[in-house]
């Protein structure tokens, strides 16, 4: 299936979503209803990390994206930045090789050059010793912003176009979205937000444009194969209309 736009095309989608993106929110709530500090939610996290990439492997989803820090995460206590940037490094050390035995890719997008040179480093060996991988496409939003995206597209497409400043008129849709970050991916099918709260939060703004949206109660550490079952049967359902009327899509088939 090539990658298609929800308002270019209408995209082709069938009754398991090809792309999921996932929002894991929660983990410091699940700490503190435990009278554990926040730190040890992210810890527990990583573990449903785990879970929901092997069962989004055998479900057959070819693109998973999962938001893991974004651009206004750095605002919290510096204590709970550190610890999450040393989770990060120890979850890259540890699991790029069991991606690999199960042929999946990985890929951060996001502004990576705030991280320190370590995490830089593992994030570009990770990508390239996963790179001949295609069971599942994982993604890791990392220091990332919705705005950012279009932004850093946007002075991308000028830098690479500069004939674009004197047309601005000649700059459309599918010129910009392709130097967004995810640019190798579908939109996403189905978005899920895990602990309870109904917002993007900076999320894949552009990118959500026609995406089915879903919020479960479930704190993120909580969150497993069984809740992914309760999410795909809750998308199998939606009529995905993409501008058009019920009586439209009733006709098709
Ligand atoms: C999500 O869980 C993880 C990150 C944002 C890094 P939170 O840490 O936001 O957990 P809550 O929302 O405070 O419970
Ligand atoms: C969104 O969660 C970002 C991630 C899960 C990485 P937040 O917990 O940061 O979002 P807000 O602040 O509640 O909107
Ligand atoms: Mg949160």
């Amino acid at each position: 299936m090539p990658v298609s736009s929800s308002t270019l095309d209408i995209p082709e989608h069938s009754s398991v979503p090809r792309h999921l993106a996932i929002i894991m929110d929660g983990n410091g709530r699940w700490a503190t209803d435990r009278f554990l500090p926040r730190t040890a939610g992210h810890m527990r996290g990583v573990q449903a990390v785990r879970r929901v990439v092997e069962s989004c492997g055998r479900r057959g989803v070819e693109f998973l994206t999962l938001f893991a820090f974004s651009s206004e995460n750095w605002r919290r206590p510096q204590e709970e930045v550190s610890l999450l940037m040393r989770l990060f490094i120890q979850t890259l050390e540890k699991e790029v090789g069991k991606l690999q035995e199960q042929g999946v890719r990985l890929r951060i997008v996001g502004d990576i050059g705030r991280f320190e040179p370590r995490l830089q480093e593992l994030i570009r060996d990770a990508e390239e010793s996963t790179v001949h991988n295609s069971t599942l496409n994982l993604t890791i939003a990392a220091n990332y912003g919705g705005r950012w995206d279009i932004l850093q597209a946007t002075q991308r497409l000028l830098a690479q176009h500069p004939e674009y400043a004197a047309h601005p008129e000649r700059i459309d849709e599918a010129a910009l979205a392709g130097y967004l970050s995810m640019a190798y991916a579908p939109e996403p099918d189905l978005f899920i937000r895990t602990g309870g709260e109904q917002r993007i939060s900076n999320f894949l703004i552009w990118q959500l444009a026609y995406t089915e949206l879903y919020f479960s109660p479930a704190y993120w550490p909580d969150f497993g194969p069984r809740d992914i079952d309760d999410a795909f049967a809750w998308y199998k359902d939606r009529e995905r209309r993409f501008g058009r009327t019920s009586a439209q899509l009733a006709d098709k088939n």
